[in-house]
């Protein structure tokens, strides 16, 4: 984990106020793992940092920062020579387990992003892997040239415009059949939903949690699970979906 001021390389709208941003910190990118994220400074007068997941490390660390606020607002206007205080990569991401060959990867809006790192480390182990992204509308589907060639990508709108019509959760039972492992990243509702269809496959889930300090130092982002009370900063982000207790959180 490190420290660095880093410079921006690229910042371009992918998605409706959705930023892919990359910056050049080969210190992290070399270290950083799918599931891992970075604490970013969103600038001058902003005080805490923002945890947002890597999404990917080729030709650069690239982050998908969505402005859900007035820091990555402010952080989405990064331009190319610009620099960013950055530490990471921090936490536990996901692993894929041995003699897992076929991944059913469940994305939730912006839970795409560490799933199309994990996509992308899965295929150079020419493993294959079914990546299931449930948004609103056709505009927030993540753009299929993100991805590299052989991720069967299957999008799911809620208003039918794009892929299935529905939640991810209505085909999660069908496509687990087909896989060795599932990996998800989203909501908690989703979590809920899915974990309510009691798949029989192992699942990963990445907690999104309130964080201050990303580092296991404050214990603003502490969930429940069945060891008792962990730290999604430091002992996750990603968690064993049966680890976690649902009903508590
Ligand atoms: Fe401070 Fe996790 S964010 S302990």
């Amino acid at each position: 984990m490190k420290q660095l001021l880093v410079p921006v390389i690229s910042n371009k709208l992918v998605m409706p106020e959705t930023h892919l941003l990359t910056v050049d910190a080969p210190e992290i990118a070399t270290q950083a793992r799918p599931g891992q994220f970075c604490m970013i400074h969103c600038g001058e007068g902003y005080f805490l940092r923002r945890p947002i997941s890597v999404h990917g490390v080729s030709d650069g660390l690239s982050f998908l920062v969505k402005v859900v606020g007035r820091g990555t607002a402010c952080l989405s206007q990064s331009q190319p020579c610009d620099t960013l205080d950055i530490i990471g990569p921090l936490g536990n991401g996901f692993s894929i387990p041995p003699g897992v060959r076929k991944l059913l990867l469940v994305a939730g809006g912006m839970g795409v992003a560490p799933l199309a790192f994990l996509a992308r480390t899965a295929l150079l182990q020419n493993l294959s892997v079914t990546l299931l992204v449930g948004v609103k509308t056709k505009e927030l589907v993540y753009p299929l040239h993100l991805l590299p060639g052989g991720v069967d990508l299957l999008p799911v709108t809620e208003d039918g415009s794009e892929g299935k019509k529905g939640l991810v959760t209505d085909f999660l039972s069908e496509l687990a059949t087909k896989s060795d492992q599932v990996f998800a990243c989203g909501p908690v509702a989703m979590y809920k939903a899915m974990y309510r269809l009691k798949v029989k496959k192992a699942i990963q889930v990445s907690l999104e949690a309130w964080m201050g300090c990303g580092m296991g130092a404050c214990y603003a982002c502490t969930t429940l699970t069945r060891q008792g009370p962990k730290q999604v900063c430091r002992d996750g982000p990603v968690f064993e979906m049966d680890d976690i207790l649902w009903d508590k959180i």
